[in-house]
């Protein structure tokens, strides 16, 4: 999703925006631009696709300056193109702004802009906040007609704006769009990810929803849009370093993260098991732990791959801990009217803390009275600071548009919550100390799957010829069928349906024929009978199956058509080891086919709009 950099200090601005820029790469976007203040010019540079036709274009200018802005776009309002990338400016050009989210209500403000002459040269709604403050600023002064028009507006926004007339200044707002104030050695850098601003700096202050900051080369100061100054406001430190945000000899973000999975799981179990009590110890629920013991219910929310986390901590959750869960799509939980009480938790799962559903669905819970929680692992993000209490998953950054290891980090982190709450309620001691254990086994068992990535890879290759997939899992491996097809949807563009495995013969066994592979999710675990069955009447009718199944199941191989072996662990734990070699199957879908696995097109890594 779109991006925002700002610089303003004592280095040339253009480099350290550009830089900031390839950073926000992997968020997604379709077109890119700049803006830099020399005193009283400002040069714009705009370029359609990647960061590399924007530098092409400046290498031809000589854009110096020590203040700008940069954005990378992805369109919502207006086609990607020149007219509507940003930064955006005012009829005279003067006033020059990038923005993330959506102004709802530009269209009304924009016919009443036209009344009073203004002339617009783009389609988005962003321009319009541009022409606002060229009006105000006929009466008020820069920070005071931004304030005034930041009152005026209906939706969401992150804002840096520079304006000729107070050349000295970078202003930043936001309301419900990520916005980082980086604090350097006599240097400021804005961004809305902090991937952007860890170059530079690890300290950083987070803007609350409705406020602005007016930053100058020597000093900063906050205020709502209701121009009341915000003292004191505490800084922060970014808890992750710039080698984690880089390759390392990885050919793509995609893979390097998949190979950070037993890292990923060891970091969100560290400190947070004792195996002798056969207990959680999760310091972010310790302020809430007595309303944890009175909970009824639990309704866990989030999108996309975290909703499949979701799901198969609702099977968790109910086995051990004996709490009715939901898992609701944030997107529909948001518009609904669900039933919530005092008795309820609502726990928001989220990689970035920063989805734009997720983070509503939240505040709708938390206005109906429930106790909010958060699985994130972006530390300071927006859901993480909103929710009344949360466990962070320290996965590190995952650049990767599809999220890999961030998946496994929550799955873990639910097994914690399963234990925590189950601890607190019917589950023996017994039973703790064998989930805890073999928890701490998992590591080991991710690192053995990851020791076929070249068979893997030969295996796709066979199948690489395919255009459609049916992935198929029961029970604790149900979320993992789904969530098998949508990375391979989204990583090779082939099509694919994640089904749970009883369900084939209520409709999608008439697909099955020679050209569509299915994917049999088959550990040896409770339903494994019922599994092999399905893969039965797949073959009676000509399928073909790849079969993931558990080490030294000889039968597995007599019916299918390849198998990829994973070690044996808990069935509950089971999704944790069998989603990797989904992930490494897509991964070589997408790659074979020269696809850019970190960027696939039409996604954004964080989904900062409705
Ligand atoms: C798929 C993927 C998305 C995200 C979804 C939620 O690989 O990455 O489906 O899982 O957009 O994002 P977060 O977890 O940041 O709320």
């Amino acid at each position: 999703m779109c991006g925002i950099v700002g610089y303003i200090g004592k280095n040339e601005a253009e480099p350290i925006l550009l830089d900031g820029l390839r950073r926000l790469e992997y968020r997604g976007y379709d077109s890119a631009g700049i803006s830099v203040i020399n005193g009283k010019k400002i040069e714009t540079v705009k370029a359609v696709g990647k960061i590399a036709e924007l530098e092409e274009k400046l290498s031809k200018k000589d854009v110096k300056g020590n203040i700008g802005i940069a954005h990378t776009r992805w369109a919502t309002h207006g086609k990607p193109c020149e007219k509507n990338s940003h930064p955006h400016s005012d009829c005279k050009g003067d006033i020059f702004l990038v923005h993330n989210g959506i102004i709802e209500n530009y269209q009304e403000l924009k016919d009443d802009l036209k009344k009073l002459g203004h002339k617009f040269k783009s389609e988005t709604d962003s321009e319009v906040v541009a022409h606002l403050i060229e009006d105000l600023m006929k009466k008020y002064d820069f920070k005071t007609a931004v304030a005034k028009t930041l009152k005026m507006l209906k939706g969401t926004y992150g804002f840096a704006i520079v304006s000729k007339s107070e050349p000295e200044k970078l202003i930043i707002a936001r309301n419900g769009s990520p916005l980082l104030l980086g604090i350097g050695k006599d240097e400021y850098v804005v961004a809305s990810d902090a991937s952007a601003i860890i170059r530079h700096t690890k300290r950083v202050v987070y803007l609350e929803d409705g406020e602005m900051a007016v930053l100058e080369k020597d000093g900063y100061e906050i205020s709502s849009m209701h121009e009341k100054i915000i003292k004191n406001r505490e800084e922060s430190e970014i808890d992750w370093s710039i080698e984690e945000a880089e390759k390392q000899g990885f050919d793509h973000f995609m893979i390097k993260e998949i190979f950070e999975q037993p890292q990923a799981v060891t970091d969100a179990v560290r400190g947070r098991i004792n195996v002798s009590d056969g207990n959680a110890k999760l310091g972010g629920l310790r302020d809430v732990s007595k309303e944890l013991r009175e909970i009824e219910r639990i309704i866990i929310v989030s999108c996309g791959t975290s909703y499949y986390a979701g799901l198969v901590g609702e099977y968790m959750i109910e086995e051990y801990a004996g709490i009715p869960v939901e898992v609701e799509y944030a997107s529909e939980f948001r518009y609904r009217k669900p039933i919530i009480d005092s008795k309820t938790a609502v726990i928001a799962i989220s990689q970035s803390g920063e989805t734009a559903d997720t983070l509503a669905a939240i505040r709708e819970a938390k206005n109906k009275g429930a106790l909010t929680l958060g699985i994130v692992n972006a530390v300071g993000s927006t859901i993480a600071r909103e929710t009344d209490a949360g466990v962070y998953n320290h996965a590190g950054p995952e650049i990767g548009v599809a999220s890999t290891k961030a998946f496994t980090s929550q799955l873990s982190i639910l097994v914690l919550f399963a234990l925590f709450l189950g601890r607190q309620r019917n589950m023996s001691l017994v039973t703790g100390q064998r989930i805890a254990k073999e928890l701490e086994k998992l590591p080991k068992l991710i690192e053995e799957v990851l020791k076929q990535n070249d068979d893997i890879k030969k295996i796709m290759k066979k199948y690489s010829k395919y255009r459609d997939f049916l992935y198929l899992g029961r029970k604790y491996n149900m979320p993992i069928a789904y969530e098998g097809a949508l990375k391979i949807k989204e990583i090779s563009y082939v099509h694919a349906e994640g089904y749970p495995s009883g369900e084939m013969k209520h409709g999608p066994i008439a697909l099955i024929d020679e050209n569509f592979p299915v994917v049999v999710l088959a550990p040896k675990d409770s339903v494994y009978e019922k599994t092999i069955s399905g893969i039965e009447e797949v073959k009676a009718r000509g399928g073909k199956i790849l079969a993931i199944g558990t080490k030294g199941d000889k039968n597995i191989a007599k019916i299918s058509d390849d198998v990829i072996y994973v070690p044996k662990t808990l069935e509950m734990l089971s999704p944790i080891v069998n989603v990797v070699p989904l992930q490494l199957l897509s991964y070589y879908a997408g790659t074979l086919k020269g696809i850019d696995v970190d960027k696939p097109r039409n996604l954004a890594k964080s989904v900062t709009v409705e």
